[in-house]
């Protein structure tokens, strides 16, 4: 079969779900995935014909695109600042806002020639924890997640990338805090309402894990109350706490984390100018 005859009957059949332009990006993905050709090879060899294996893997990919299945799952991969990451429906796919909040702590220990101990609570796909361990080449990172699945797959993305990362399997509700530890700890915890699940799109609230985005709305900052306990306990005098917030309740969050001990916070917002990530030090003995 001819590839610019898959290519048509990719817009025919999700052009609709998806639009036009998405529909192009996913067909070049397909592409330079199953293919290993590059984007622009279809423009110069428009007679390129594909074996019947190959045609197999673009109908397989088309079928799961049509029951909403993200992309980056169907492909097996997705980029985190310049890194290639292994991911499944295990794991949260890491969004461009999560590299804002790694861009971050990087920036602010660019440079930095002493060594630093990094946990990272709510792993997932390891994604913040292999950045920091690949940009940040002094630090001693180590990574929890309450999801044996998720961790799986965040031990084969540092080995893909080449780092070294302490996995462990443990509740951030129920662990044993060690005191004084850590220089900096980061986490991306739940933190979407189960109330906001109507105003989000069919192909995040179904096909992502749920103990990965959402709270009860009762509760909101279920996570930050454990994660300022933690951070209390665990941080050096002077250590670093990130944090990504849900947007309404940044006020919150810093009131919360003042009350433990947690001061000098200072709140950034997103892309879309939106309160999205927190910053404090441990200023407590
Ligand atoms: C929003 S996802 C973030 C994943 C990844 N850090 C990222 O930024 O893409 C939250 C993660 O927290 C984990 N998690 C949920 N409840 C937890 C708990 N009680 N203790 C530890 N991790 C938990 C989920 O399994 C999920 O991987």
């Amino acid at each position: 079969m001819l590839l610019k005859d898959i290519k048509q009957i990719f817009h025919q059949e999700l052009d609709l779900q998806y639009g036009k332009e998405e529909v192009t990006h996913f067909f070049y993905y397909f592409v330079e995935s199953y293919l290993g050709l590059p984007r622009f090879h279809l423009a110069i060899q428009p007679q390129w014909i594909i074996t019947k294996e190959e045609e197999s893997l673009f109908f397989e990919g088309l079928a799961a695109l049509k029951l909403g299945r993200p992309i980056q799952y169907v492909l097996g991969t997705t980029s985190f600042l310049e890194l290639t990451l292994r991911v499944n429906e295990h794991v949260l796919i890491p969004r461009p806002e999560t590299e804002e909040l790694v861009r971050w702590i990087l920036k602010d220990h660019e440079g930095s020639r002493s060594k630093i101990k990094i946990l990272d609570i709510g792993t997932g796909s390891g994604c913040i924890a292999i950045a920091l361990a690949k940009y940040l080449p002094l630090a001693e990172v180590e990574a929890i997640d309450i999801s044996e699945e998720a961790l799986v797959v965040a031990k084969q993305n540092a080995t893909k990338n080449e780092v070294t990362v302490l996995f462990k399997q443990a509740d951030v509700r129920d662990i044993d805090i060690p005191q004084k530890e850590y220089d900096i700890i980061v986490s991306n915890p739940p933190y979407v309402l189960e109330s906001e699940k109507v105003s989000m799109e069919n192909h995040v609230k179904n096909a992502e894990p749920s103990r990965a985005l959402f709270v009860p709305d009762k509760h909101p900052l279920l996570f930050y109350e454990y994660l300022a306990i933690v951070a209390q306990k665990a941080l050096k005098k002077g250590g670093e706490l990130y944090l990504e917030i849900n947007q309404l309740y940044g006020k919150e969050v810093s009131d919360l984390l003042k009350e433990h001990g947690i001061n000098d916070i200072e709140i950034r917002q997103d892309l879309h100018g939106k309160d999205r990530f927190i910053k404090g030090i441990n200023l407590a003995q």
